[in-house]
């Protein structure tokens, strides 16, 4: 996996990819999948500091293995050892979920799937969230809220489930590794890998327009950029025109970076009138980024008046000349001005009862 837009799930979606004043997170995705595909493991469980993938275990090596060099300079035998047989404990229990969940709906065969989120974030004010929730075959099932340390039950479905947590008191066990365990690790995790989380890597922007139907489409796209936060917008005039602007959402790139994109539609003439901006850790200020409707094409004029040049110097008998064309910038460039505003024991969810 190591993509959150490959989830494919509206809820999980929403929380890990949602834009929001996030210092650090740690997230674990567990997938359980009754039928994963030919070769492919039916149980992954994956764990992401700050978006970026540090923990891996799937149900045919049956093994929680490192994924990230801060991460295993950092750690012993014995961290993976119970790592691993956390995670196996969840195996379990979600080989069961898949079981309970298929009788619940009275479901006979078909593929279905179980996939929880869990984890913590410090956001930029040093408020503490928590996530422990699950859906199953793409729809929200139940989210647990540490606030009111209640399980929601988003379909009646879930509401055995529900009342199973009531029964059993798990609510105060997850409520504290959400606020303590949770954050105490990813607060050691993430000075771990503060040379490598605390990067900043500049966007590559690019602005283009294209013409159909009598609209104009501006399309910008930061590439390449790190951390993860970006703040993208079109101005036309001067003004943000956010309302108008659509965004593809910020999606990670397998080097360890992201990218993103936002168009809006213009008028066909006035693509001069709008700019792009793009707001990221990686730049001291706002870079604004306009669409230069592409030139007309200069090469083959100096291409011919170099050929003349030469017939010339043939004819003047200076010998030969060794020339290399230097073809111009052509079509679709971009340019950046400075914006003139100025402007415990262990990470894992520890064993959950079954759904
Ligand atoms: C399962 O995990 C092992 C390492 O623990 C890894 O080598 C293998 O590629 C994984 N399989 C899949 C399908 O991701
Ligand atoms: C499953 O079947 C039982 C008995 O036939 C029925 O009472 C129940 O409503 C069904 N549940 C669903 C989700 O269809």
């Amino acid at each position: 996996m190591g993509s959150c837009g490959a989830l494919g799930l509206g809820l999980l979606l929403a929380a890990v990819c949602g834009a929001a004043a996030e210092l650090h997170t740690l997230r674990y995705i567990r997938t359980a999948m009754t039928d994963p595909g030919p070769g492919l493991p039916w149980f992954v469980d994956v764990g992401y500091v700050d978006g970026e993938l540090f923990m891996h275990y799937n149900s045919t090596a049956r093994r929680a293995v490192p994924r990230t060099e801060w991460i295993a300079a950092n750690t012993d035998q014995q961290y993976w050892d119970r790592e691993t047989q956390i995670v196996q404990g969840s195996e379990q229990i979600n080989r069961e979920n898949l079981d309970i969940l298929r009788r619940r709906y009275n479901q006979t065969g078909g593929s279905h799937t179980v996939q929880w989120m869990s984890g913590c974030d410090i956001l930029e004010d040093g408020t503490i969230r928590g996530y422990h929730q699950a859906a199953y075959d793409g729809r929200d099932f139940v989210a647990f809220d540490k606030g009111t340390m209640t399980l929601t039950a988003a379909v009646p479905e879930a509401v055995p489930t529900k009342r199973k947590w009531e029964e059993g008191g798990y609510a105060e066990g997850l409520k504290q590794y959400l606020e303590e365990t949770c954050v105490e690790w990813l607060r050691r995790y993430v000075e771990y890998g503060k040379a490598e989380l605390g990067r900043r890597e500049r966007p590559e922007v690019r602005v283009w327009g294209k013409e159909a139907d009598g609209i104009l489409t501006l399309s910008c796209r930061a590439h390449g950029f790190y951390p993860r936060p970006i703040v993208v917008s079109w101005l036309k005039d001067g003004a943000v025109r956010g309302q108008d602007a659509q965004s593809g959402g910020i999606v990670p790139n397998g080097d360890g970076t992201y990218h993103t994109w936002v168009t809006i539609d213009a008028q066909p003439g006035d693509g001069d009138k709008y700019q792009c901006r793009v707001e990221h850790a990686s730049l001291p200020q706002p870079g604004l980024y306009s669409w230069e409707p592409p030139q007309p094409n200069l090469v083959p004029i100096v291409a011919g008046v170099a050929v003349a040049i030469v017939a010339i110097a043939i004819v003047v008998g200076v010998g030969f000349i060794i020339y290399r064309r230097h073809a111009g910038k052509k079509g679709k460039g971009y340019n950046i001005a400075p914006d003139r505003e100025g402007g415990s024991s262990s990470s894992s969810t520890g064993s959950n009862p079954s759904i």
